[in-house]
């Protein structure tokens, strides 16, 4: 993979976040935005030092969101065939556009205009890895139309099993022809392994979640050019306990463990295999946490 697409790479995931949240999210407003948290960020030191974008080295997450009128442009629209039918906002009756309107600004630097070419170019024969829930999903899905752009001739464009994109269960892997390139995305809401619990487990433990092992979908992601994942959302009460999910640490399964401790264990499992299982000069990983109107309208 093109080494420039390592300095690429940062605003193409803050735009993903952008169009993401114009894309999915209900109606919000700006100040609900700025919670928006990304719980870590993490970019390699040969890219902090030395950048040809930047002379300085820029934290793309410290920004905020700016009102630009000259968007949308160059974006993709609903007829994208990567879109799952249920992410069709408008198609689903969304009647405002101005979300669209948002862009994020970092404070100390400017992002790229989106090149779909450009990006392509500099991704042959890479891998872009989408890791989490519905919100990876999302941008996954954003990131496949806003490439096709830049594609020809569409049918080149596919699955590598062969599997439909709507309501399917585990992995989907898309493969651009063209450039030998790889966009995927893992579904596992919760990063660590859920199974079966220890068979002498109370009988209200319906399954576990493993909190010292990522999903074993994991290994697929060694070696990834980018990797992006989030987890959040299904960390609460009705996903877990309320449904007789519990969790489980060293083969045990702790009862009274609550749901905001569990996250942050499995955080910090997830940042240990960061740590030892990504060669830093090779992989950019992001993590994406929680959007904060994610389960309510803001009408
Ligand atoms: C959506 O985009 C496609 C391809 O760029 C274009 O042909 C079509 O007219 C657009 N549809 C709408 C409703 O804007
Ligand atoms: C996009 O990138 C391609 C390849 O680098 C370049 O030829 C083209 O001019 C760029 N387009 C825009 C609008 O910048
Ligand atoms: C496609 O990319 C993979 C790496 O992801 C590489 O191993 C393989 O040799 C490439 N194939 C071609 C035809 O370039
Ligand atoms: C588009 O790609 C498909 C799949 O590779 C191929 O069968 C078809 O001939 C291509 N169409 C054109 C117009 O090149
Ligand atoms: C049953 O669970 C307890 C902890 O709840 C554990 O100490 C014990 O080793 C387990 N026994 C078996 C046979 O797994
Ligand atoms: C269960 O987890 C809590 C932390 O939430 C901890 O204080 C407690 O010691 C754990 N119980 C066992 C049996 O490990």
């Amino acid at each position: 993979m093109n080494r420039e697409l390592k300095y690429a790479l940062p605003f193409l995931i803050l735009l993903l976040s952008s169009i993401f949240l114009y894309t999915i999210v209900a109606p919000f407003d700006r100040k609900s935005l700025s919670h928006l948290a990304f719980l870590s960020f993490i970019i390699p030191n040969n890219l902090q030092k030395s950048s040809s974008l930047n002379a300085a080295p820029c934290d793309y997450s410290n920004g905020r969101w700016v009102w630009d009128e000259t968007y949308p442009r160059q974006v993709y629209n609903e007829s994208c065939r990567f879109l799952d039918p249920g992410f069709r906002c408008r198609k689903n009756g969304r009647k405002d556009e101005d979300y669209r309107k948002w862009i994020w600004q970092p404070h100390e630097c400017n992002l790229l205009r989106f090149n779909a070419s450009d990006l392509l170019e500099r991704t042959r024969n890479g891998r872009i890895v989408f890791a989490g829930d519905s919100v990876g999903r999302n941008q996954w899905e954003s990131l496949l139309c806003l490439l096709s752009q830049g594609v020809s001739n569409l049918s080149t464009i596919y699955e590598v099993n062969g599997n439909p994109i709507s309501k399917h269960k585990g992995y989907l892997s898309m493969m651009f022809q063209e450039y030998n390139m790889t966009v995927e995305y893992y579904r596992v809401p919760f990063l660590s392994f859920l199974g079966h619990p220890p068979l002498n487990s109370s009988t209200e433990v319906r399954m576990s979640i493993k909190l010292d092992a990522l999903h074993w979908y994991s290994k697929s992601w060694e070696g990834a050019d980018v990797l992006i994942f989030n987890s959040g959302h299904w960390w609460n009460k009705d996903k877990t306990i309320k449904a007789g999910i519990y969790f489980e640490e060293g083969g045990k399964v702790n009862m009274s463990m609550n749901v905001k401790e569990a996250f942050r264990r499995s955080l910090q499992a997830w940042k240990s295999w960061v740590l030892n299982s990504l060669d830093p000069k090779r992989s950019f990983v992001f993590f994406r946490g929680y959007s904060s109107v994610h389960y309510r309208q803001v009408y």
